[in-house]
C-alpha cells in the first residue's frame, strides 16, 4: 500500500503563522506519520486548477519565522469562482482533482470564509480538516486563532508609539485597527497599549460619550487622548443604517430583491468608509484638541509571527496531522486551553465570534477607566 497522500492549502487574508502551521503539519505528517504532502497554490484556486507542488522535508526548513504564506492565498469561493470572467461552481472539478491526485485528505488553513469552503467540500465528499487562522480572532468554537497574537503585538506597539506623539502635541490620535466585523484586535491591543478610549463594532458608540471621556481627561490635566477604533466600529446611527441594510439582504425573498439589497448595502458601507476621519473631525470640533488619524492597515498582517503564534501554529499543525492519521475528518481543530480539540465543521462554518457584551476584557477595560463610547 502506498503512502497516505494529503493536500494542504492556505486561503483568505494572509496572517502571521501560516508558514509555521504548514511546517507543523508537514513535519508531523511526513516525519512522524510517514505521509506524503502536496501544497495547492493560491488557496482553493489551486485546487480548482490542480496547481500544486510536492512538499518535502527540505521545503519545511527555515519557514517557521516567515510571514505570509509560501503557498500563496486567495479569497475565492469554491461554488462561485471567477474563471476567465465567468462565475462557475468548481466543486465537481475539485472533487475530480482530489481523486486524480490520490489524496486521502485536505488540510485547509483559513478563516471564516475558508470554514464555509471547507464545509462545502466536505459535503461534496472530501475528507477535510480546517485550521483556524485570522488576525481577527472571530472564528467560533476555538479559544483563539493563529495570527491574532502577532497582530495584537503590532497594534499594541503602534498604540504605544502614538501615545508619545499625541502627548507631545496635545492631540487626539485615533488609530484604526483591523478586525473586520469583530472588535477583538482593537480591544486586546487597546487594553495592552493603554488606549484611553476603545470603540468596537459590538458597542455602537455615541460621539457625546467619547467627547465626555476626553473632557474628563482634560479636566484632570491630560490634554491628549489615544482612541483605538476597530475598523468595524460605528456610531449609533451608522450602526443602525448598516444593520438595516444587512437585514434587507438577509430577508430578500427573490434574486432580484437580493441584488438590489446588496447594492444598497454596498452603498451604505461605501458611505461609511471614512468613519474614523469623520469621528476625528467631530472630536476636534467638540474638544478644541487637534485630531489626527493613523490607519494601521496591512502592517498588522505582515511579517514574523510572535512566539505565541508559533506555538499555537505548531500545536494546531501537528494536531491536524494526528486527525488525518486517526481518520477524524470534516472538523476544525480548535485551540482549547493548552490542548486542541476537533470540532465539527458544521458547528463552525457561517458563525462569527463577536465580543460578547459580558466578556471579561470589557469589564477589565471599564475598571481601568477606559471609555467604550457607550
Ligand atoms: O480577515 C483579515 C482582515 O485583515 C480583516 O481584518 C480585514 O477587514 C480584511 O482582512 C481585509 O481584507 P483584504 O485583504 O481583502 O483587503
Amino acid at each position: 500500500m502506498g503512502k497516505t497522500r494529503v493536500g494542504i492549502l492556505t486561503a483568505g487574508g494572509d496572517s502571521p503563522g501560516l508558514n509555521a502551521t504548514i511546517r507543523g503539519f508537514g513535519k508531523a505528517a511526513i516525519n512522524h506519520h510517514g505521509m506524503e504532502i502536496i501544497g495547492f497554490l493560491d488557496g482553493v484556486r489551486g485546487l480548482a486548477n490542480n496547481n500544486y507542488r510536492e512538499l518535502g522535508s527540505s521545503d519545511l526548513s527555515g519557514i517557521l519565522t516567515l510571514g505570509g504564506t509560501l503557498l500563496g492565498t486567495s479569497r475565492d469561493k469554491v461554488h462561485k469562482m471567477n474563471i476567465d470572467g465567468e462565475v462557475k461552481d468548481m466543486r465537481q472539478t475539485i472533487v475530480e482533482n482530489y481523486e486524480k491526485d490520490g489524496l486521502s485528505a485536505l488540510v485547509m488553513l483559513g478563516g471564516g470564509g475558508t470554514a464555509k469552503n471547507a464545509l462545502r467540500l466536505a459535503d461534496a465528499g472530501l475528507n477535510v480538516v480546517h485550521l483556524p487562522k485570522t488576525i481577527d480572532n472571530d472564528i467560533a468554537m476555538t479559544d483563539t486563532t493563529f495570527g491574532f497574537a502577532t497582530a495584537t503585538e503590532i497594534a499594541t506597539e503602534a498604540i504605544d508609539r502614538l501615545h508619545s506623539t499625541a502627548h507631545s502635541h496635545h492631540r487626539i490620535i485615533l488609530t484604526e485597527i483591523m478586525g473586520h466585523r469583530a472588535g477583538w484586535l482593537a480591544l486586546a491591543s487597546g487594553i495592552a497599549g493603554g488606549a484611553d478610549i476603545i470603540l468596537l463594532p459590538e458597542i455602537p458608540y455615541s460621539v457625546e460619550s467619547v467627547v465626555e471621556t476626553i473632557r474628563l481627561r482634560m479636566s484632570r490635566g491630560s490634554t491628549f487622548s489615544v482612541v483605538a477604533v476597530a475598523e468595524g466600529a460605528r456610531d449609533k446611527s451608522d450602526s443602525a443604517d448598516l444593520a438595516a441594510a444587512q437585514l434587507l439582504v438577509d430577508s430578500a425573498s427573490n434574486p432580484e430583491a437580493e441584488r438590489a439589497a446588496r447594492t444598497h448595502l454596498a452603498n451604505v458601507v461605501d458611505a461609511q468608509r471614512e468613519h474614523t476621519f469623520k469621528l476625528a473631525r467631530q472630536l476636534e470640533a467638540a474638544t478644541g484638541l487637534e485630531s489626527r488619524v493613523s490607519i494601521l492597515g496591512y502592517v498588522q498582517r505582515g511579517g514574523t509571527p510572535c512566539a505565541a503564534d508559533r506555538l499555537l501554529a505548531s500545536r494546531l499543525g501537528t494536531a491536524a496531522a494526528q486527525c488525518v492519521a486517526d481518520g477524524v475528518f470534516n472538523v476544525m481543530v480548535a485551540a482549547r486551553g493548552d490542548g486542541t480539540e476537533p470540532v465539527p465543521l458544521k458547528d463552525v462554518a457561517g458563525k462569527v465570534k463577536m465580543v460578547p457584551p459580558d466578556h471579561d476584557w470589557l469589564e477589565t477595560a471599564r475598571q481601568l477607566g477606559t471609555g467604550l463610547g457607550d
